[in-house]
């Protein structure tokens, strides 16, 4: 009986695939597509060798040398071997059932998703009467460190990439400059020391609206590079400023360190293949900072692990799909992945109505010469719900529009844009968009081009409705919005679009690992400074720091480096007030909103104790059975595989609480030789957490320690998860880890947030 129904079963199958096999062949004869096949560690001497093996595997599976040469796109063959190729599902399947294949996986498509900024982070650059930070002037402001910003290429005439002043290139660099038709050999500079491009297996709609060629087009290579490592611009004559707004020193946070530009993304169009290509580049080429402000498959976590194992500090961007849970991407535990904050500026716009009364929104708005702003009017608009069926009927010419934002939105900022270019087609003069405090828009300041847009808050909305019902002929004045800095500004939050954990592809660990500022960034775009949000903003202020650190400590891994941002972080703000997260509703942040804290580059510069991770650790930690499925696809894999909170992170995260279990961490000192810690435990709700011993001690034969944490139930429920910390602290050292646990009793129920 069992045999027949395995039988049976058997049949079912083959039917199945020969269904499938002939769906295919009906939509096009088994259509090809882009496919990824990871080889692991470069098993040949030389990169052509590499190259010749890929095409004996291809041309076996394909039996045809021609054809092999013809599917090929991409051969990664520095970092790691494996290569991307045009193929049918079905010689997909037959390749990766190849013994030396670790996975075959189509290749997916990749999204991208500053001048006070820096200041507020406490990394003053030098003025006439303050001195650069000591962190700046201690790592000689980054030059001799590499960042390779994978992104839309750049723009080489920006202020922001001069290179007066900078020594030679540093000699170990191995990078390359390509040409196209907009960008010469001398496009590449002391400061933009390589550029390279990827068009292969880009579609030729993409290609033909950008340039071939690393130039930037698109602004988010050149925001992000200038703000990782833009040489400083300000500092004596002309300020870099967005029309006036948020003036000052516009600069990166390394601004000496020199640029390599990889561009993988065409007129919007990246893929896994593209970023791979650029990462097996990158560590051949020799950077030492990889700067991604890209949400990427998990297919890349093998190059950037790779690039790890190469020393190579990997920063990824979190995300903007927050502040829904299990948001965050590029999550490998082996790279930084950065969460978007807001900083300590604002920019408020008042609005004065027609009966005197002021109040006040946020905007980027400045007076353009064909606006008037003293002669606005307000609209009728007490059924302005941004949808284009209610908006389409309302006239909108020479006034002032006011939407509500519809409570059922899906996306707010879509209506905004939808409203703004309402306003602006039908010759308005400015938009007022009320929406609840938390919702995303508040982390992203209104620039509508034209017009004057301002976001207010319902109750603002509220007064201004009265108003214009009380009014026979309701007037509204709105005035350029002024920068108001610091101490009057109620500063760190993580910005509501910042993507939040847990990880979907790695629960184990906590993500996102720290935030950054990523809200209304001033830097460079073209010849000019404008302001950008998101977390692609964020990941290369961490970038920026994670040069400053190499540059310090020259000798330091990545997983070390990683550890002094992550437990230098903040969890305060200046005023002793715990950083908020916003969302709906808001509330204090946690681990899985901003990891370890918001970034804190002084800090990180003298750790005290590292979290450190021999790179080839990672290996050890993930079983083979995930690697062929793709879930954690790394070189070597072991079949022992350890518990995956045994990793040497500076974070615990048990997201499977059962019983109780003990910790392992290895810290090591890398402050005064001779110190001693105490430690300090705040354990997550309903569990006990016990740390033993509870007082390293370090001296010149004891550098690294070891230490436990006994981690137990109290509670016997089912729960969402609840955080802790542990904390090593001395006088002069506050070394901090976040925690977070799940208890789990009944496998099929879920709760992540
Ligand atoms: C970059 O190259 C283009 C084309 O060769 C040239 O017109 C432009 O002046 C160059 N820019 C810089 C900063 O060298
Ligand atoms: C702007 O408005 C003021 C006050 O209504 C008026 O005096 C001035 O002439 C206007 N300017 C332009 C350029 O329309
Ligand atoms: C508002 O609507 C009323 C009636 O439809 C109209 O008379 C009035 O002029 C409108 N006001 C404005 C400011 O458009
Ligand atoms: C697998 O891991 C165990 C424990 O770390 C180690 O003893 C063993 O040598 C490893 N095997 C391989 C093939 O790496």
């Amino acid at each position: 009986y069992t045999r027949s129904s395995s039988e049976a079963r058997v049949a079912w199958m083959l039917l199945l695939l020969c269904s499938c096999t002939l769906l295919l062949r009906a939509h096009g004869g088994g259509s090809r597509k882009l496919y990824i096949t990871y080889l692991g560690d470069v098993r040949h001497g030389h990169p052509d060798d590499v190259v010749a093996s890929h095409h004996d595997m291809l041309g076996t599976l394909l039996q045809s040398k021609e054809e092999s040469v013809a599917s090929m796109v991409y051969h990664y063959k520095h970092g790691f071997s494996g290569f991307a190729a045009m193929l049918t599902q079905d010689q997909a399947t037959r390749l990766a059932e190849f013994p030396e294949v670790i996975s075959v996986k189509p290749s997916r498509r990749v999204r991208t998703t500053t001048t006070r900024s820096w200041d507020f982070l406490g990394l003053n650059y030098q003025s006439s009467h303050t001195p650069a930070s000591e962190l700046l002037q201690m790592s000689n402001f980054g030059e001799d460190v590499i960042i390779g910003v994978v992104d839309t290429g750049i723009w080489p005439e920006s202020r922001s990439f001069s290179d007066v002043g900078y020594g030679p290139v540093p000699a170990r660099w191995k990078g390359e400059c390509q040409t196209g038709p907009d960008w010469g050999i001398n496009n590449c500079s002391r400061k933009i020391i390589g550029a390279r491009f990827y068009t292969a297996g880009v579609p030729d709609e993409y290609l033909k609206r950008d340039s071939l060629s690393p130039r930037d087009h698109y602004s988010h290579g050149t925001h992000c590079a200038s703000t990782a490592a833009g040489s400083a611009v300000g500092v004596d004559g002309e300020e870099a400023s967005f029309h006036g707004l948020a003036a000052g020193v516009a600069r990166g946070g390394a601004p000496r360190a020199r640029i390599a530009v990889y561009k993988s993304i065409f007129a919007g169009y990246g893929d896994s293949a593209t970023v791979l290509a650029a990462i097996d580049d990158a560590i051949h080429d020799g950077v030492d900072v990889l700067s991604l402000s890209l949400t990427v498959p998990y297919e890349n976590s093998y190059g950037a692990l790779h690039a790890v194992q190469k020393g190579i500090t990997v920063v990824y961007s979190a995300g903007n799909d927050g502040p829904r849970p299990q948001t965050v991407e590029d999550t490998s535990p082996w790279v930084l992945t950065v969460a978007a904050s807001k900083i300590d500026r604002s920019f408020p716009t008042v609005i004065t109505l027609g009966n005197k009364q002021q109040m006040v929104g946020q905007s980027l708005y400045y007076q353009v010469k064909n606006i008037n702003s003293s002669s606005h009017t307000a609209s009728n608009f007490t059924n302005c719900v941004p949808r284009h069926e209610i908006l389409h009927q309302i006239d909108v010419k020479g006034a002032i529009l006011v939407c509500l934002n519809d409570n059922d939105a899906i996306n707010p900022s879509d209506d905004f844009h939808h409203a703004a270019k309402y306003v602006v087609e039908g010759g308005g003069s400015g938009l007022i968009f009320a929406q609840y405090t938390t919702d995303t828009l508040s982390s992203t300041v209104a620039y509508c081009p034209g017009i004057a847009c301002v976001i207010v808050d319902i109750y603002i909305s509220r007064r201004i409705c009265q108003y214009a019902f009380d009014s026979s002929s309701p007037t509204a004045k709105i005035e350029p919005t002024r920068t108001v800095m610091s101490k009057d500004v109620l500063a760190s939050k993580v910005a509501s679009f910042s993507s939040r954990g847990p990880s979907a592809d790695y629960p184990a660990f906590i993500k996102p690992d720290v935030a950054a500022p990523g809200a209304n960034i001033l830097a460079a775009v073209g010849d000019s400074y404008v302001t950008k949000s998101g977390t692609s903003m964020a990941a290369p202020h961490a970038a920026g720091v994670a040069a400053l650190l190499k540059a310090l400590h020259p000798d330091w891994s990545p997983a070390a480096i990683k550890s002094a941002i992550v437990t230098t972080a903040h969890v305060t703000d200046g005023h002793g007030m715990p950083i908020l997260a916003e969302g709906l509703p808001r509330k204090v942040a946690d681990p899985f909103d901003y990891g370890g804290g918001n970034i804190n580059p002084c800090g990180a510069a003298h750790p005290g104790l590292i979290y450190d991770i021999d790179p080839h650790d990672y290996n050890k930690f993930f079983q083979c059975a995930n690697v062929k499925e793709g879930i954690s696809a790394i070189a070597s894999c072991n079949t022992t595989s350890m518990p995956e909170y045994n990793l040497n992170l500076p974070s615990i995260s048990v997201p499977d609480f059962r019983s109780a279990i003990t910790v392992s961490r290895t810290v090591t000192n890398v402050g005064e030789l001779h110190s001693v810690y105490h430690v300090v435990v705040q354990s997550p709700t309903g569990v006990k957490m016990e740390v033993f011993p509870d007082v390293l001690v370090f001296d010149a034969a004891n550098k690294v320690r070891k230490f436990e944490v006994k981690l137990s139930p109290i509670w016997n429920f089912q729960g969402g998860y609840t955080f802790g910390s542990i904390t090593w602290q001395n006088d002069r050292q506050v070394v901090r880890i976040p925690v977070a646990t799940r208890i789990t009793i009944q496998d099929f129920y879920a709760d992540v947030a």
